[in-house]
């Protein structure tokens, strides 16, 4: 992450693709994110096998949560305004206009939560060893199905959202990235959906540099780690939770 942030060499698979496409830098995010899932569920397996209690859990799960979230908000605060952001990183917390409120950690630490409240809450499942059932070859989905049913109600919110939502002045679920593309017939409407949310929950105070603004000229802000997306963060940590269910 680290490489890739700072230029990658300069070598164009460790760029971001700019908007439609994927390249290796693209990867890192989600890996890291089905990662966490999966350390959610060893830790948490552990933790409730020492009789570690639910209320020692959640007051676990909210410090690591908040930690997350504040050193993202105040250390690693990319300025929305800042055009050198990856020359000059961390400016914030001197101004209220120069803050940008999503972000990497932000996001990282609410996919956690929510992954870890799941695990917290989920009755401890034991797999019947010796038992024969039909369902013995999907017992992952079957043991967790309210789990699944829970991220299957987060999944079609965020289809729902992404594509019924009427935006202003733009086509009900555009996906593109506005600016010159689509022949430049929708440039205010940078991310559909997803941005319209991020400019009601943050206003200005989110990205301004996307990876989309150079190729496609955009002009409107549009956040990375914005609101909706956080949706698909916690759809991706759950199936790194459910590669571990059955083993630990
Ligand atoms: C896009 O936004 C700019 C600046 O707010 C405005 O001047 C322009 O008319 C808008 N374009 C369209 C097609 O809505």
């Amino acid at each position: 992450m680290v490489f890739v942030n700072y230029g990658g060499g300069g070598y164009w698979f460790f760029q971001h693709a700019p908007w439609n496409g994927l390249t290796v830098a693209d990867l890192v995010m989600p890996w890291f994110v089905f990662i966490i899932g999966a350390s959610v569920m060893l830790a948490f397996s552990s933790m409730r096998r020492k009789g570690v209690s639910w209320q020692q859990l959640l007051r676990k799960v909210t410090w690591r949560t908040i930690v997350l979230v504040l050193i993202g908000f105040c250390f690693m605060n990319y300025s929305p305004r800042d055009g050198l952001w990856q020359i000059t990183p961390p400016v914030s917390c001197v101004s209220w206009s120069w803050l940008r409120f999503p972000g990497v950690l932000q996001r990282l630490g609410f996919t956690y939560f929510v992954l870890a409240l799941m695990q917290t809450f989920s009755s401890h499942k034991e797999v019947p060893l010796r038992e024969h059932h039909w369902w013995n070859p999907v017992q992952d989905i079957f043991l967790y199905w309210a789990e699944w049913l829970f991220i299957g109600l987060l999944e079609t919110a965020w289809l729902c959202l992404t594509f019924l939502l009427p935006v202003p002045n733009c086509p009900t679920g555009y996906l593109g990235a506005g600016g010159i593309g689509d022949n430049g017939l929708f440039p205010n409407c940078t991310g559909g959906a997803a941005a319209f949310i991020d400019k009601w929950f943050f206003g200005d105070n989110m990205f301004r540099f996307p990876s989309c603004k150079v190729l496609y000229h955009t002009t409107e802000p549009f956040d990375p780690e914005g609101v909706l997306g956080t949706i698909n963060s916690i759809v991706i940590g759950f199936f790194g939770m459910q590669i571990l269910c059955l083993n630990v």
